[in-house]
C-alpha cells in the first residue's frame, strides 16, 4: 500500500503552537518585559513541582544544567565518579564531566534501562551518585536502584529529561530521587520555544542551591554566597511552558494510546521486529516508540521511500564515542546496549498523528517483512 505524496513526519511541532495563543501570551510579556526571573517562572516552577509530585521546582536554561546542578548541589565533581549508562543521550555523561567527575557506565536491560544487577561492580570507594535513566519516557527501575543506593550511602539523579509524567505506581519520576532532571528542549512531550530545563527535588536544601547556583550565587540582588552561575529560564520560555504543562497529560495519554495501537499491530511481526516491553504498574509516556528489528539499514530508506520519518536513539552508545576514550571502555564493553544500537529504531509516536497514520505506518512494515 503506497500513497504516493503521503508524508508521516516524526513531530509536529508548528501544531502545537498554531492557534496563537501561545505567541499571543508570551507577546503580552513585551509590554512589560520582565525578561529575566519574571513571576512565570515561579508560577511555572509551582504548576511542575505538581506535575512530578515532587517539593520543588527550580527553572533553568537546560536540561543538561539540571544534571549539573544537581550534581554539584549533591556535592559531586572532582575525583567522584558518577554511575550511568551508556546508551543515553550524551549529556547525561556530558553533565558528569562539566561537574568535574568521571562517568563509570553499568549496562542496560531488555528495556533499555539501568540494569540494576551490574550496580555493585561498578560501585568504587570514589563512586558518589547513580545517574538512571527514564530513557524513552519509562521509568526505570528506581526501587532496585534505590537499594543499592542506600546501601552504599549514594546520592540517586533521576535523568528524567525524557520522561515527564512517567510514573511508578503512584510516585511520578522526579520525586523518587535526591533529584529530578527534566529537559524542556522543544521536541520533548513538555517542550519550549528554545532551551529550557527544571530541576525537582523534595530537599529543601537542594532546591535553595540549585536556585542560588543558577543565579550567580546570589543571595539577594547584592551579596553573593557561592560562586555560581548563570543557567536561569527565561520568562518567554516559562510562559511557554505553563501553556504547554497544561495539556502534557492528554499529550501523553495520546501517545500511550499510539503505543498501544503499535504495539497490538505489529506483535505479528515477530521477531522481524519487537516491540517495546512493559511492566505492570509503570506509566511509560513514550517520548520515544522504539522497535527493534531487523535489517534496519534496508528498513529505514524504505519507509522514507513511503514518506515515513523514523529515528536512531542513539546510533552510537556514549562509550563508544571519540569524546569518551580516554574513559577506556571498548567496543564489547556493554554487550546488551551494544546489540541493541544495530537494531533500534524510533517509529513517529506523536500526539497529532491520526490512528490513519498509524496504520499506515503498519502497513508499510507488513510489506517490508513479508510473512
Ligand atoms: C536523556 C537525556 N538527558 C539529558 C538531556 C539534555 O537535555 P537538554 O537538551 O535540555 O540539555 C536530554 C535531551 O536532550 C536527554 O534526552
Amino acid at each position: 500500500m503506497t500513497e504516493p505524496g503521503r508524508r508521516v513526519t516524526y513531530m509536529d511541532l508548528p501544531r502545537q503552537f498554531a492557534d496563537g495563543e501561545v505567541v499571543r501570551r508570551v507577546a503580552e510579556e513585551f509590554s512589560r518585559c520582565r525578561f529575566v526571573l519574571g513571576p512565570q517562572v515561579a508560577e511555572f516552577e509551582s504548576r511542575f513541582a505538581r506535575l512530578c509530585g515532587a517539593a520543588h521546582a527550580v527553572g533553568l536554561n537546560s536540561g543538561t544544567d539540571a544534571l549539573f546542578l544537581a550534581l554539584k548541589a549533591l556535592g559531586a565533581g572532582a575525583g567522584d565518579e558518577v554511575i550511568t549508562v551508556p546508551n543515553s543521550f550524551v549529556a547525561t555523561a556530558g553533565a558528569i564531566v562539566m561537574a568535574g567527575a568521571t562517568p563509570v557506565f553499568v549496562d542496560v536491560n531488555a528495556e533499555y534501562l539501568m540494569d540494576p544487577a551490574g550496580l555493585e561492580d561498578a560501585i568504587t570507594p570514589r563512586t558518589r551518585a547513580i545517574i538512571p535513566v527514564h530513557l524513552t519516557g519509562n521509568p526505570a527501575d528506581m526501587d532496585a536502584v534505590g537499594a543499592v543506593a542506600s546501601r552504599h550511602r549514594l546520592a540517586v539523579i533521576e535523568d528524567a529529561a525524557q520522561a515527564v509524567g512517567a510514573s511508578i505506581g503512584s510516585r511520578r519520576v522526579g520525586s523518587i530521587g535526591e533529584a529530578g532532571a527534566f529537559s524542556l528542549f522543544p521536541l520533548k512531550n513538555l517542550g519550549v520555544a528554545g532551551d529550557g530545563g527544571m530541576l525537582t527535588t523534595n530537599s529543601a536544601a537542594v532546591a535553595d542551591r540549585v536556585r542560588l547556583l543558577r543565579h550567580h550565587g546570589l543571595r539577594n540582588r547584592d551579596e553573593v554566597e557561592v560562586f555560581g552561575y548563570n543557567s536561569r529560564l527565561d520568562t518567554l520560555q516559562a510562559i511557554v511552558g505553563d501553556a504547554v504543562l497544561a495539556g502534557v497529560e492528554q499529550v501523553a495519554e495520546t501517545r500511550i494510546r499510539h503505543a498501544q495501537l503499535y504495539d497490538r499491530a505489529l506483535a505479528p511481526l515477530a521477531p522481524h521486529v519487537i516491540v517495546p516491553p512493559r511492566r505492570a504498574g509503570v506509566r511509560q509516556v513514550f517520548h520515544t516508540y522504539v522497535v527493534q528489528v531487523e535489517a534496519r539499514d534496508r528498513l529505514m530508506p524504505f519507509l522514507e521511500s513511503r514518506g515515513v520519518e523514523t529515528k536512531i536513539h542513539y546510533p552510537i552508545p556514549i562509550h563508544l564515542q571519540k569524546a569518551a576514550e580516554s574513559l577506556g571502555y571498548k567496543r564489547g564493553s556493554f554487550p546488551v546496549c551494544e546489540a541493541q544500537t544495530g537494531r533500534i529504531l524510533s517509529l513517529p509516536v506523536h500526539e497529532y498523528l491520526t490512528d490513519d497514520d498509524l496504520e499506515y505506518v503498519v502497513a508499510q512494515l507488513m510489506e517490508f517483512y513479508p510473512r
